[in-house]
């Protein structure tokens, strides 16, 4: 499964790129207003940090201004992929980006109808949100199950993003499915590693370690 960072954060990405294990970025408007940057500089920025897949979101309401729009995103850097709300006027864009070789990310998934008709459209991702999913007591993991059940039956290409992911527990039943990628916050990253038996068991090691560099003490 690949790991894409779901940050704006030019900080979090650079660590995160020093661990070897992020594959793409994902932004949106709130990530992006949270680093209080403009944004084209920013986006010029994270592209060429990351050498793989960087979502950048649409904000237009109507199809040729969404097109306009991601027609400039898409200038700044070959590994922009457009991100889409999904409704008609996305699935519009989708069809016209794909037909121009511009990659997109079709966001704001909560249902499988609307990630196979995004995949029909042309889309090279879609993004499940499952945590949001999961905040009005519903079951994100199982959208995801739907989806790669869906996209299995009919050997669709587009890979699936489970995004909105909250908890290391979202990433690994991510990967459980076959998720194509999982992205996640930094926070969320630094939480997959976690576990008391490492400390604990580092903490020993090191005081023997003490023994051997001090003998009988
Ligand atoms: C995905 O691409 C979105 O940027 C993100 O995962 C949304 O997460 P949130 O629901 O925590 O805002």
């Amino acid at each position: 499964m690949k790991i894409f960072l779901d940050t704006a954060s030019i900080a979090e990405i650079k660590k995160g790129l020093e661990y070897g294990i992020v594959d793409g970025v994902t932004t949106n408007p709130s990530l992006v207003a949270k680093e209080g940057k403009e944004f084209i500089p920013l986006v010029r920025e994270i592209t060429s940090l990351v050498p793989g897949p960087v979502s950048v979101e649409v904000t237009a309401r109507t199809p040729e201004e969404m097109i306009a729009q991601a027609e400039r995103y898409a200038a700044i850097a070959a590994n922009v992929v457009i991100k889409v709300p999904i409704n008609l006027e996305g699935l519009q864009v989708v069809k016209a980006l794909s037909v121009r070789g511009i990659r997109t990310n079709v966001t704001l998934v909560f249902s499988p109808s609307q990630a196979l008709l995004a995949a029909k459209a042309g889309a090279s991702y879609v993004s499940p949100f499952v945590g949001r999913i999961d905040d009005v007591s519903g079951d994100g993991m199982a959208l995801v199950e739907d989806i790669a059940a869906i996209f299995g039956n009919y050997a669709i290409a587009t890979e699936i993003i489970v995004a909105s992911v909250r908890h290391p527990l979202h990433f690994v039943q991510a990967a459980r499915i076959g998720a194509d990628v999982a992205t996640i916050p930094f926070a969320t990253l630094v939480q997959l590693l976690n576990h008391p038996l490492t400390t604990s068991g580092m903490e020993r090691f090191l005081k023997d370690w003490e023994k051997v560099k001090n003998p009988g003490r």
